[in-house]
């Protein structure tokens, strides 16, 4: 059975978005981007919030000519080769191939995909994972955590969700990200 990933890039205190909605604090460097790419590479499904979308589609039309540097080429075709998505009320079409729409985080067809996916699913924004958390849908959380303080704004991690973690595997990065990668559920 595919694996549900949530993946966020934090900061220490646990923001993905700090008070005044930026998140620039959080871009990854070329050898994290390079460790993302690597990680994201075998996922077949991309279950996205529609505000990580919006902020995700940049990927589908980005340059990605031989003057782009080499992580962003690349995440660009691992971005563009998986299915999409978008769980949203409000959107009215999307703007990528490979997408589609679905209006409700219903756990039976989250649990049916997952039996019936040749590769594990992604899935992201906060908001929408901190639901499937607590609907006992996540297998696994990928935590990048950036060596800052933001004091507020858009918590990487439901304050209403408890569950026990077994830590699966851990690195560090030479500009002080350490990745986190925790089974859930244990
Ligand atoms: N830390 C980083 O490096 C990083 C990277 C990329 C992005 N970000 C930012 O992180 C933020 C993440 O966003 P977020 O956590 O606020 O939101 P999100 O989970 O990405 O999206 C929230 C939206 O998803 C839809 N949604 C949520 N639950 C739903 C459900 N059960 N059924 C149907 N639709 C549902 C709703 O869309 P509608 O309102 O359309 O109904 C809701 O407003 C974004 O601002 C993003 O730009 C951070």
């Amino acid at each position: 059975m595919a694996k549900l990933i949530y993946s966020a890039i934090t900061s220490l205190d646990g923001y993905v978005e700090d008070a005044a909605g930026n998140f620039d604090w959080g871009a990854p460097d070329r050898e994290v981007h390079a460790f993302i790419n690597d990680l994201e590479r075998p996922i077949g499904t991309y279950l996205y919030g529609r505000r990580m979308y919006e902020t995700m589609v940049y990927w589908e039309s980005v340059d990605t000519g031989p003057d782009q540097p080499a992580v962003s080429r690349d995440f660009a075709e691992i971005w563009r080769a998986a299915e999409k998505i978008v769980y949203s009320r409000t959107l009215p079409t999307v703007a990528s191939a490979k997408t589609r729409i679905e209006r409700e985080l219903d756990p039976e067809t989250v649990r049916r995909l997952k039996e019936a996916a040749p590769a594990d699913i992604s899935i992201g924004g906060a908001e929408l994972a901190g639901q499937a958390l607590a609907l006992g849908l996540v297998d696994e959380c990928h935590l990048f955590l950036g060596p800052i303080l933001v004091g507020g704004g858009k918590r990487a991690l439901p304050d209403t969700v408890g569950a026990q973690l077994e830590l699966l595997d851990e690195r560090r990065f030479g500009n002080g990200v350490v990745h986190l990668r925790y089974r859930v559920g244990v």
